[in-house]
């Protein structure tokens, strides 16, 4: 963390839904009336890999996939970083695709991948 830099303590969630683009009401979403706020408070994640600063928590991945897409959906990563969306994704029953600008974080992500492989076989 560089010096003189805020903290930041949230994160904008946009959720895009192509039937009803100007409400809170979702076609798609898979929570009840009344179970889902607009704020979420989720401790941070926890370190994966050195010099990515900003892994996302599984819990925040998993809110959103839980929530917003079915088993065997496809869910699409554009900023993959470490791949927390990858992991969570497989841990839900979900196809991912994802695309990373940084080739080292390829590695991070295979490697996160077969570890959770070798806990669910
Ligand atoms: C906030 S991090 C994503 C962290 C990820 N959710 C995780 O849990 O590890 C954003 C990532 O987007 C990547 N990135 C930035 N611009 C990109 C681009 N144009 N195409 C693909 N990846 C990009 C960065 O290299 C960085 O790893």
């Amino acid at each position: 963390m560089a010096h003189k830099v805020l903290n930041r303590r949230t994160e904008l969630i946009l959720v895009f839904d192509s039937k009803n683009a100007i409400s809170r009401q979702f076609e798609k979403a898979n929570f009840e009336r009344g179970t889902l706020d607009d704020l979420w408070q989720i401790k941070r994640g926890k370190k994966i890999a050195d010099n990515h600063s900003a892994v996302f928590p599984e819990e925040l991945v998993s809110t959103i996939i839980r929530n917003f897409s079915n088993e065997n959906d496809i869910v699409y990563d554009p900023f993959m970083g470490t791949g927390t969306t990858a992991v969570v994704a497989k841990k839900l029953n979900r196809h991912f695709l994802g695309s990373e600008l940084n080739k080292k974080y390829f590695e991070v992500i295979k490697h996160r991948l077969l570890e959770l492989e070798s806990q669910l076989f």
